[in-house]
């Protein structure tokens, strides 16, 4: 049971008290606070026949859907999800963006990290508390079950305790949470294959086939009328879809195979519309879980308040459009201040050179009669995809709210350099971070830890190196571009305070680097800065921002250049970090902290979460039955 403590009772021991306290406090208290709740799911993670952009395929569904539920809890509510795995060869986990998993390492939803994959007929239970108001959402962490679909939003409303500062900024309440992805036609299984294989038999995932928000976009054809320029560098003739409205006459077949197209509302393909009062203020949650495309939001006629990012508030900010990488949450506030009538919401990539249309969905102002409605004229254009500097405009602008801000220790005890490089190794690519991928051992690493096995599941023969040679041209691709595969961790004492310095680098071709959204699980962190080409703490630690730096749960780090990062190693667990670009992810760009290894054994990890790998194979390991104890709210 979760204590919950009321908004006007202060003090920890107020925490112990009883049911009878907390009524006797509710009554003398002005605006009590409502007790915590347990919500409680149960879920069947299969195989589903979808047309997400009006294609049939093969994903994976959450009872029977993609995407799957929508979570919404408030801070301090206990979550609990019951995940049945009904595919029949394959595992699976599920792993929960943003949460913090203060006290419930085991619930981390990663595979051969926090735990083993639940095997096919297999249930696990998953449950921690709602820590913090904030937009997450959540995702299969195995192979790339991501982008099989394996995802859907996780929304914490704020509580008394937790109070929101803008909360009485949106008086026409919130919209639709927009869940930002994108889809390949090619299975995840091949995606996987070609990965991975060797020499010149290598094949790269390309870009993807359609742009989804909320799970729904057109393959190959757009809402907006044809003669749309949205991009000239796009060698395609763009085609408006075929309005073939009024021939849906069976519903179940046209709901299945989505043959009626974008147009019938039932449709799996059909546009989200966002419905508006006009004069309203609305907040909107976006979030992306993209597999590879860094995107940017533009809504048609109107700006946009920036007000939250990855759960933290930051100072508020007005922008036309914004730009979101793989991994990263917002919340904006709306104001439906025109015209009442439809308007285009854009989603173009950016950071690549695009091969796949913006996806759209609909701000509807309801103001107008509803035989009024008539679809909106040209879409908006989102940004160039090359021009980096918008982008880097977009993220520097980025800062603490000034009336909650929560400013960093001013130093850290440990510094950890990590330079992200592609490499070949026998003829398979490789994303390496200071010349080590990494690859994930059969035991995971929590159950090693806890049950003192980690010397034979994995290497432990020191930790990764936490810096490169002082003569590495980051500007040149690498001069020797072979690396090597590693299990090695970083292994942080409880409480310290860590700086993560990511440094980009040029790949393999020349003159290219990319832009990586990095995400660290079990944290937030502060991001102090960003600069252009090597970072050289010299001339470069002076400048960083220790005094209203934004927490976050991701950040990105742009071509050939850098990005600081500061945290403190609080919570006792094995935590990926990890670019969050699935096949970069798969090639093996991450480390793996893992904190406060003493405390990991006093941890009563559920049996389910650690019996696999050596730990169901060694006898002298006692695996009585645990009860997991009650998740706590985050210190
Ligand atoms: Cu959303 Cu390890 O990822
Ligand atoms: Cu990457």
């Amino acid at each position: 049971m979760a204590t919950n403590k009321p908004a006007c009772a202060g003090g920890a021991a107020q925490q112990q008290l009883l049911l009878v306290v907390v009524v006797v406090v509710a009554v003398l208290c002005a605006a009590p606070a409502a007790a915590a709740a347990t919500i409680s799911e149960t879920w069947d993670v299969e195989y589903i026949m979808w047309a997400p952009d009006c294609q049939q395929r093969v994903m994976i569904g959450i009872n029977g859907r993609f995407p799957g539920p929508n979570i919404t809890a408030r801070a301090g509510d206990v979550i609990n999800v019951t995940v049945n795995n009904k595919m029949h060869t394959e595992g699976v986990v599920i792993h929960w963006h943003g949460i913090r998993q203060f006290g419930t390492p085991w619930a981390d939803g990663t595979a051969s990290i926090s735990q083993c994959a639940i095997n096919p007929g297999e249930t696990f239970v998953y449950s921690f508390v709602a820590d913090k108001p904030g937009t997450y959402f959540y995702h299969g962490h195995f192979g790339m079950q991501r982008a099989a679909g394996l995802y859907g939003s996780l929304i914490i409303e704020d509580s008394p305790e937790h109070p929101e500062p803008f909360r009485h900024q949106y008086d026409g309440g919130e919209l639709p949470m927009l869940l930002l992805s994108d889809w390949w036609h090619q299975n995840v299984y091949a995606q996987a294959a070609g990965l991975d294989s060797k020499d010149r038999h290598f094949q790269w995932i390309g870009e993807p086939q359609t742009i989804l928000i909320n799970g729904r976009g057109q393959f190959e054809c757009t809402l907006g009328p044809a003669r749309w320029n949205f991009e000239k560098a796009i060698d395609k003739n763009i085609q408006t879809c075929v309005d073939n409205q009024g021939s849906c006459k069976d519903e179940e077949r046209c709901l299945r195979r989505s043959e009626c197209g974008p147009y019938c509302p039932k449709s799996q393909c059909a546009a989200v519309v966002l419905d508006v009062r006009r004069g309203k203020t609305y907040r909107l949650r976006i979030a992306s879980t993209t597999s590879l495309s860094a995107l940017n939001v533009k809504i048609q006629g109107h700006k946009m308040t920036v007000v939250e990012a990855d759960g933290n508030h930051v100072e508020p900010f007005v922008v036309d459009d914004i730009d979101i990488y793989s991994g990263e949450s917002y919340s904006v506030l709306l104001k439906a201040d025109q015209r009442a009538t439809a308007y285009w919401i854009s989603v173009g990539v950016r950071g690549r050179h695009p091969k796949t249309l913006p996806a759209l969905a609909i701000l509807n102002y309801t103001d107008a009669p509803p035989s009024s409605f008539r679809w909106p004229t040209e879409p908006p254009v989102t940004p160039a995809w090359d021009d980096i500097k918008r982008s880097k405009n977009f993220t520097y602008r980025i800062k603490a709210r000034s009336d909650t801000n929560e400013p960093p220790p001013p130093a850290a005890d440990r510094q950890i350099v990590l330079l992200n490089t592609q490499n070949l190794m026998n003829g398979h690519y490789k994303w390496s971070i200071n010349n080590v991928s990494l690859s994930l051992p059969t035991t995971p690493y929590l159950g090693a830890f806890r049950h003192g096995l980690q010397h034979s599941a994995f290497d432990t023969s020191g930790e990764p190196p936490a810096t490169f040679p002082e003569d590495y041209n980051v500007m040149m691709p690498p001069v020797n571009n072979a690396t090597t595969v590693s299990s090695r961790v970083f292994m942080l004492k409880h409480g310290i305070v860590v700086d993560v310095v990511l440094q980009n680098a040029n790949m393999l071709k020349e003159q290219v680097s990319e832009t990586h959204p990095w995400h660290l699980h079990g944290h937030d962190f502060w991001v102090l800065g960003y600069g252009d080409g090597r970072y050289d703490p010299l001339k470069h630690a002076a400048a960083l921002n220790t005094v209203d730096p934004p927490l976050r749960n991701t950040a990105v780090v742009f071509p050939h250049g850098w990005t600081v990062l500061r945290f403190i190693a609080n919570n006792t667990g094995a935590w990926a970090f990890h670019c969050h670009i699935e096949p970069h992810l798969h090639m093996g760009m991450g480390v793996i902290f893992i904190e406060g290894e003493d405390k990991i054994r006093e941890l009563d990890v559920p049996k389910e979460a650690v019996a696999c790998g050596l730990v169901a194979r060694t006898a002298a390991v006692p695996l009585t039955p645990a009860t997991p104890k009650a998740p706590s709210p985050a210190p």
